[in-house]
């Protein structure tokens, strides 16, 4: 069975690493892949990226199914594509996946379906949006309606700090389409989660919890980036959370799509703000993500090409995953310069001699240069270990990562941070 991966990132690396494991596989293609997937055993990268390119190349190669990684491609409408032309892909409609490419789709939807997120109002007026600050004083979070590739949202420490992110967006247009509409929102505190769920347009299979480390620097400072590092489970997903999570958001979204005659399939993605008993979405994204797909898919026991195919035949109701009890843990190697300016092209040294038992060093942006492997994007590898408990998981993923060596690595030393903390203090987790 032919199977082809659609994106180039970390997240990419371990669902083609995850997807060559199934006994049923012959070769994973991964469009157009990087420098870790070109090397893994059973997968091949080819140089594709539009979607009628991949769709041509699905259809001669015969694969069995496509997966979509990134969000771009869904929310250009690559499923509507693919089924237009019977060709079997994993992931949501360009309908759907307006959940992550407006925001204010995504909160008009919350409102409409009594999902429990922060009150907002949006704008496309400057002059309005002044106003609104003008006349609520309090915290507040500042959010481009479109795509920004994690650019979109201002967490405002001073009132002139939110005047300058509206301006900014609605009339210096420094995130072109993207910021010609902002959702301000209520700043929320309390702690992330990210809760993560396949959906065949009817039933849900929820994965493993997990949590990302969005700030690049140490305690939770500095910038928003991508995310500098994730571990699964989430302790702060307590079984009764997560029960809660299904019911008050996970299903209500399903049954929401289906409603509104777009039924969701694909991975659906909860940002989840949790404080006490308080459950709020921060925000969807139609996909996996991105690192946390790493640490989920290292302690998915079960063949994930039939979960998959299981969500394809719309039977996700009558397969039962299979985790692994130990925590896993990705530490992300971030280029210099990310997030604002990431620099390309330093060599990678160390590469060929890291590397321990439940431990996997997952490429992002990485390139082949000859007979070398150097940096080509912002976030370079995510080394994703296995342990016993967070502290273990941690220790071993620092310990290879840190024979890993290229000019001007940015890697936080603190990643599972929380969990280690709920450990210390005995609580539960799954
Ligand atoms: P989003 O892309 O909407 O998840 O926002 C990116 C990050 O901004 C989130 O992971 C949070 O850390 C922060 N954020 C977003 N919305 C809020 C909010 N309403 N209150 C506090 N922090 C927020
Ligand atoms: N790590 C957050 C995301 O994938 O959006």
């Amino acid at each position: 069975m032919k199977i082809l991966v659609v994106g180039s990132g970390g997240r990419e690396h371990a669902l083609a690493w995850k997807l060559a494991q199934s006994p049923r596989m012959s070769r994973i293609y991964v469009a157009p892949g990087n420098a870790g997937t070109a090397a893994e055993p059973g997968c091949t990268n080819v140089a594709l990226s539009s979607i009628d390119e991949l769709l041509a190349f699905a259809r001669s190669e015969r694969v069995a199914f496509t997966v979509v990684g990134p969000e771009a491609p869904l929310a250009e409408g690559i499923v509507d594509a693919f089924r237009a032309a019977d060709q079997r892909i994993f992931g949501p409609s360009r309908a759907c996946a307006r959940l992550e490419s407006s925001k204010e789709f995504a909160k008009a939807f919350m409102q409409r379906h009594g999902i429990p997120t922060a009150a907002y109002a949006s704008f496309d007026a400057a002059a309005s949006a002044h106003d609104y600050l003008e006349r609520n004083p309090g915290p507040i979070v500042i959010k481009a309606d479109g795509l920004a590739a994690g650019k979109g949202v201002v967490v405002p420490a001073t009132p002139e700090e939110a005047h300058a992110a509206v301006e900014a967006m609605l009339v210096t247009g420094t995130l072109g389409a993207a910021g010609k509409r902002v959702v301000i929102e209520q700043f929320l505190a309390g702690e992330e989660a990210s809760f993560i769920a396949m959906v065949d347009g009817r039933n849900v299979l929820a994965l493993a919890t997990s949590q990302d480390h969005k700030r690049l620097h140490d305690g939770d400072r500095g910038p928003n980036t991508g995310g500098m590092g994730a571990y699964s489970p989430a302790p702060v997903v307590t079984p009764r959370m997560h029960a809660r999570v299904m019911r008050e958001v996970i299903d209500p979204v399903v049954a929401g799509m289906s409603a509104e005659g777009s039924p969701y399939t694909g991975f659906l993605y909860a940002g989840l703000m949790i404080e006490g008993e308080r459950l709020n979405v921060l925000e969807f994204n139609c996909r996996l993500g991105d690192p946390e797909t790493q640490p989920i898919l290292f302690r998915l026991k079960s063949d994930l090409v039939g979960l998959i195919e299981a969500a394809l035949n719309g039977g996700l109701d009558k397969v039962e995953p299979q985790w692994d009890r130990r925590v896993a843990l990705a530490v992300v190697l971030a280029a210099a310069g990310y997030p604002e300016s990431p620099r390309k092209g330093d060599p990678i040294e160390g590469l060929a001699e890291a590397g321990a038992e439940d431990v996997h060093v997952f490429h992002a942006g990485t390139a082949a240069a000859g007979d070398r492997i150097v940096t080509s994007g912002g976030r370079v590898l995510a080394v994703t270990a296995l342990g016993d408990n967070i502290r273990i998981a941690q220790r071993r993923a620092y310990a290879v990562a840190d024979q890993i060596r290229f000019e001007g690595v940015q890697m936080r030393r603190d990643i599972g941070h929380r969990a280690s903390g709920a450990l210390r203090r005995g609580s539960a987790a799954r």
